[in-house]
């Protein structure tokens, strides 16, 4: 099946390209990581190519947005380097509401999470499968933890009431490592009732080094769906 015919690719590239559209010249960019935003990589390096956008800079969430940004010609810089973010580009495995998410489906939560916050515009761009009416009905709370801490996290996220998994790798014996070369657990909670307090609480077992609840953070939202067979991009802001 080409990227045309499958309905989730297509919601993606749909989104991921409409995102680039809100890119203009001067502008620092975050770059998010996953299958969404690799569309939006791809747009942006095809705006430069062709003179439409001047003098953006990329600054990647992870391995993953670095590679692409060099191979579609977005030019790259640090936070060392900078001191503004203006618009971050990024996509979640769940939006409810409120506008608030769950991230880390590719592990890369913590680098995403520096850079989404520090953008003065933080727009997501999801398939239309991840709006969901409250946080973890249908995605784990992937959390990012020291190799060393392990066992005394997993059992500190027990006695919290969740369900702890260590994320193992695909085509790869063992865990997955992340790009901090730290290990991730998803975590099934049965109730989120307040997802900026969970996050905190998270993030404060000693050995988590961060959680993937994204909350009161985004400005908008672009949604891929299909209506009548036909890809639209729909936006949603507080
Ligand atoms: C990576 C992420 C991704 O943005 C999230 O998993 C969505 O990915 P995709 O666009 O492939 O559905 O948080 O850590």
């Amino acid at each position: 099946m080409t990227a045309e015919q499958d309905p989730v690719k297509l919601m993606k590239q749909q989104v991921g390209f409409a995102a680039a559209d809100r890119v203009q010249s001067g502008m620092i960019v975050g770059l998010g990581t996953g299958s969404t935003t690799a569309y939006t990589i791809q747009a942006l390096g095809d705006r430069i190519k062709s003179g439409q956008l001047k003098d953006i800079k990329g600054v990647p969430t992870s391995f993953q947005s670095e590679v692409l940004a060099k191979q579609y010609g977005v030019p790259l810089t640090t936070l060392d380097e900078i001191d503004r973010i203006d618009v971050a580009i990024d996509g979640a495995d769940e939006v409810d509401p409120h506008l608030n998410l769950i991230k880390g489906g590719g592990a890369a939560h913590t680098r995403e999470k520096v850079v989404d916050y520090l953008a003065t515009q933080f727009i997501v761009v999801v398939d239309s499968s991840k709006i969901v009416d409250k946080l973890g009905s249908t995605f784990r709370v992937p959390i990012e933890v020291i190799p060393m801490a392990l066992t005394p996290v997993m059992r500190a996220i027990e006695k919290l009431g969740g369900k702890p998994e260590l994320r193992m790798g695909v085509k790869k014996a063992g865990p997955v490592i992340t790009d901090q070369g730290n290990m991730v657990i998803d975590v099934k909670f049965d109730d989120i009732a307040n997802p900026g307090e969970m996050e905190k609480t998270l993030n404060n077992i000693p050995g988590v080094l961060e959680n993937g609840l994204f909350v009161d953070c985004t400005d908008l939202v672009l949604v891929g769906e299909i209506q009548d067979g036909k890809p639209v991009v729909r936006e949603i802001s507080k």
